[in-house]
């Protein structure tokens, strides 16, 4: 999305919460600025949906946030962090997918999706079940180094396997439109495939996709413009991105909003700002707000709209950052899942009274 003369309207009229404000993402409108950031649940079997996804997502948007954004969702088998990662590879996935975003929907929110290869990341276990077999399948990366002396080797993709990554994407795509999403995300953050191309720090190769910056661009930049092709018009896309690697000779900001000029016109309607994950050794000062500043700095240099994600937990945190202009959206992961229903809490505390909660729950809320 661009930086629209609606949202610009919202702001002038000043309404009592901006968090609370509508948004509108092409022709989807969000009722506020929450969105649930992906948060992976390694509940899938086979990449398929189960009872868990199914209670689990609906919660939030019952909870009352304005998008809710499914997990990385794995665009080949062999892409996924674990065994257990859900899966979009396969039509089978799509009848799953589809009674999930039947349910987000029916609780009031945007149903979005993330779509993710977790490249030289990928084959590892659950995080809470060290017993579980790991690194069972070979993980492929623009270049075989690894991630950490904890991974494997990946295997680098050839030239013409290129071509497949592309296709997988784009089929995820359509794949994830049939299954009722509106939203689509493309996971380039967290040193998972699509990053570990952009970053220096895991691209070394000598052909096209390796290099210089514009080389090492060019497999993401052709897959925006590839699933743009197949998103329809009226239907935003977005981008998650690691604005820094926080690690000499990584991946900057400087290269984040050239990035970011391009991706905009290649039609991306919102660049999702987190950071890291392309290397162990990064030093990242972990903070309240603390990637806030990538949002805010890639919509001043680009207008390109942002979502701010990372340690924000507070009502009037949130509040500020969209009042400041620092982003757009406000990406909530641990603080929705310690709370589901962190929305309400928050409308309370901005003393926002209308279109938060179910109106089954209104004697909870007397106005
Ligand atoms: C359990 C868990 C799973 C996550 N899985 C994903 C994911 O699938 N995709 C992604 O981009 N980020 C993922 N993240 C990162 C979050 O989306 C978010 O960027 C991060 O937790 C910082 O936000 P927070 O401070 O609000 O938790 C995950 C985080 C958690 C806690």
């Amino acid at each position: 999305m661009q930086l629209t003369p609606s949202t610009q309207a919202i702001c002038s009229n000043t309404p009592m919460s901006l968090l609370f404000s509508p948004l509108e993402l092409r022709s989807i409108k969000l009722k506020n600025r929450i969105v649930m950031s992906p948060m992976c649940q390694y509940s899938a079997q086979n990449g398929a949906v189960t009872d868990w996804h199914l209670l689990h997502y609906p919660t939030r948007a019952l909870g009352g946030v304005g998008m809710v954004m499914v997990e990385a969702t794995a665009v080949e088998a062999r892409g996924r962090i674990s065994a257990e990662d859900l899966g979009i590879w396969s039509d089978d996935h799509i009848a799953g997918l589809q009674k999930l975003t039947t349910q987000i929907k029916a609780n009031g929110a945007v149903a979005a999706i993330q779509l993710a290869h977790a490249g030289r990341k990928a084959g590892s276990s659950r995080p809470w079940q060290s017993e579980h077999p790991a690194f069972s399948w070979q993980a492929v990366a623009p270049s075989a180094i690894t991630f950490s002396e904890q991974y494997p080797e990946p295997k680098a993709l050839e030239l013409g396997e290129l071509e497949q990554i592309k296709t997988a994407f784009v089929n995820a795509t359509t794949r994830a439109l049939k299954a009722g999403f509106d939203v689509i995300e493309l996971h380039m953050a967290h040193g998972y495939l699509l990053h570990s191309f952009l970053s220096p720090l895991s691209n070394t190769r000598t052909d096209q996709y390796g290099g210089n910056l514009e080389n090492r661009m060019r497999l993401p930049l052709e897959i925006v413009k590839a699933t743009r092709a197949v998103i329809p018009e009226h239907l935003p896309l977005l981008v998650r991105i690691s604005a820094t690697d926080w690690a000499e000779g990584g991946w900057t900001l400087e290269n984040t909003i050239q990035f970011a000029r391009e991706i905009k016109n290649l039609g991306v309607d919102l660049l999702d700002c987190s950071s890291g994950g392309s290397t162990a050794n990064a030093k990242i000062p972990v903070g309240a707000g603390f990637q806030v500043e990538f949002a805010a700095t890639v919509r001043r240099e680009t207008n390109l709209a942002t979502g701010a994600v990372g340690m924000i937990t507070e009502a009037q945190q949130a509040e500020q950052i969209l009042r400041s202009n620092q982003a757009d959206l406000i990406f909530l992961a641990r603080a929705l899942l310690s709370n589901p229903f962190w929305a309400y809490s928050a409308a309370r505390a901005l003393g926002v009274k209308e279109n938060v909660w179910a109106v089954q729950y209104d004697r909870a809320f007397p106005k």
